[in-house]
């Protein structure tokens, strides 16, 4: 067990516009900041098309960032899905992202952020989060449900809602205890 953990968050949609960055971008700096390996994995700035090759069953045929995806995966002690809810579920991105994996997820720590423009926070999303987790063989861990994500954060990934300043804390505190456990 190592006091410094590598924790890879990741941003599930690359739609243009969008505000889910604003917390993804948020956890990524706060573990930083407490002495972590934390790096973002942005679906906006990676090209992931629509899945054709899985990475563990067609080793030389699938996309480069799923290369580099996996490659991150297999090093993180635990993973921070950032995920908007689109329809009641994860959006369609995220799901066709992780669906190219599936030995590498097995045994990780995976913890949650899940979004809504409104007030409740994702949650519908991040049940289904579970389930998919479930099925990876990960360890299902702590989450946070961001409502109002717009006034909540600003543009530059700041916290504007100072109600969700210790909820944050304590859902890192449970992400580090969390990821720790299986690392
Ligand atoms: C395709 C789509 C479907 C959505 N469906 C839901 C939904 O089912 N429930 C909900 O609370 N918000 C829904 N929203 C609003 C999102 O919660 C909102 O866009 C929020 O800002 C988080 O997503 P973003 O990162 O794309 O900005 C939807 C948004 C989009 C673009």
């Amino acid at each position: 067990m190592t006091d410094k953990l590598n924790i890879l968050v990741v941003e599930g949609t690359a739609r243009e516009g969008r505000k889910s960055i604003r917390p993804a971008r948020y956890v990524t700096r706060k573990l930083s900041e407490r002495g972590h390996e934390a790096e973002l994995f942005d679906l906006g700035e990676r090209d992931v098309p629509m899945l054709k090759h899985t990475r563990y069953s067609d080793n030389d045929k699938h996309p480069e960032d799923i290369e580099v995806f996996g490659q991150k995966v297999e090093e993180a002690d635990g993973l921070v899905i950032v995920s908007p809810e689109y329809n009641h579920s994860m959006p369609g991105s995220l799901k066709n992202l992780l669906d190219h994996l599936f030995p590498e997820y097995d045994g990780k720590a995976f913890s949650f952020v899940t979004v809504s423009g409104g007030g409740f926070g994702g949650v519908r999303a991040l049940s289904h989060l579970h389930d998919v987790a479930l099925e990876f063989g990960a360890y299902v861990g702590p989450d946070i449900p961001v409502s109002n994500v717009g006034s909540t954060f600003n543009e530059d990934s700041e916290l504007k809602d100072e109600n969700y300043e210790d909820r944050f804390e304590s859902f890192l505190d449970d992400v580090e205890e969390h990821t720790r456990k299986f690392s």
